[in-house]
């Protein structure tokens, strides 16, 4: 059985922040962050919106493209590091929101920025066993809410946004393979620190200022280098793809020259490269969702197109999935 994707949506809040509003309050600079990141300006979800809202927007968006209605969906999963809350699940609030309620199964599932990749393959694996028809799989993020102000090294690299996809039986192409890996020796490089049940809210992590994201961003990017070329090899091999074929590469969007060191170690030309961090930043789980959605919205994205996603991101986890549009 071939599946793929039958509908894709996304939604990047209307708020521009741009690198000249951060010199307002930073030591920092439009020169720094643009030529250290690429950067130029990222989107923040308004006051009133939540993780929620967004994967809302872009699910609705995804059904409407899929021309299915809430009811034929049998399972939403919302890749996501920014829940509304610790729980109930983002996924259940979703459901109640496109109109689901009652209707299918919701879980949310946390695997740093690579939690789209990872939702994708594990909705994947529900169709595959004929379980389930229709897979609603979300990346999305209010992840600025999590960023220190006060902290130039990360507040300056996120945005907010969402990005869906509707997995079900396709007549033609569809997802290949995939490769998931994580290795939790090295998860102290990016930690949101308190929370849960290692450290509780307390006066203590108010003083610490733990309840924003901690990055070791030197060692994620080293990482997420070694990954992308990494992960990628490994699955093309596996499917006996060349390189040479792979006609679009959508990488986690994080830092500019993370995907410019990253592809040029796969040894895949930049032109085949989806960039969207220029306009968006970082929106975590949201990237490669949204990278897919804006090339298949501008007709970029041909039928019969070779697609490679790679993600990485805190655990620290890495994931990457071959898909024929
Ligand atoms: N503006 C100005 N200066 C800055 C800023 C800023 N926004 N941020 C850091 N600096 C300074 C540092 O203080 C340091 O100053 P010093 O030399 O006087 O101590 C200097 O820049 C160099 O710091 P480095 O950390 O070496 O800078 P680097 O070139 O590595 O860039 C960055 C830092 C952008 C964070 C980079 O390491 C990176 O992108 N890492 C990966 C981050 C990432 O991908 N995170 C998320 C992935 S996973 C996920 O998405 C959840």
């Amino acid at each position: 059985m071939r599946v793929g994707i039958l509908g894709l949506g996304s939604y990047i809040p209307e708020k521009i922040v741009t690198n000249y509003d951060f010199e307002k309050f930073l030591d920092t600079s439009d020169e720094w962050i643009r030529t250290r990141t690429g950067i130029i300006e990222r989107r923040f979800a308004d006051e009133t919106q939540a993780t929620s809202d967004l994967a809302t927007i872009a699910a609705k968006r995804a059904l409407e493209d899929a021309n299915l209605r809430p009811e034929d969906i049998d399972l939403i999963i919302v890749g996501t590091n920014s829940p509304d809350t610790l729980y109930p699940a983002t996924a259940c609030l979703v459901q109640d929101k496109i109109g689901a309620s009652g209707k299918c199964g919701a879980f949310d599932l946390q695997a740093g920025c690579t939690g789209w990749v990872y939702a994708a393959v594990t909705g994947l694996q529900f169709i595959k066993t004929g379980a389930y028809k229709h897979v609603l799989v979300i990346g999305a993020e209010v992840i600025t809410r999590l960023m220190d102000p006060t902290d130039k090294g990360t507040y300056v690299l996120f945005g907010d946004g969402a990005g869906a996809a509707v997995l079900g039986e396709v007549e033609e192409g569809g997802i290949i393979d995939f490769e998931l890996y994580a290795d939790g020796s090295i998860s102290e490089h990016l930690v949101y620190p308190a929370g849960g049940s290692r450290k509780p809210f307390s006066e203590e992590v108010l003083k610490e200022r733990g309840y924003y994201t901690k990055m070791n961003g030197n060692e994620v990017f080293k990482f997420s280098v070694r990954e992308i070329s990494r992960i990628s090899k490994k699955l093309l091999d596996k499917t006996n793809t060349r390189l040479e074929d792979i006609d679009w590469f959508i990488p986690h969007q994080a830092n500019v020259r993370i995907i410019q060191a990253g592809a040029e170690k796969l040894g895949i030309p930049m032109e085949k490269v989806v960039v969207t961090i220029d306009k968006f930043g970082n929106s975590s789980a949201a990237t490669v969702p949204v990278s897919l959605d804006i090339i298949y919205k501008e007709g970029k994205l041909k039928k019969g197109d070779l697609v490679l996603m790679v993600s990485f991101g805190a655990g620290m986890t890495s994931g990457a999935m071959l898909m024929r549009w």
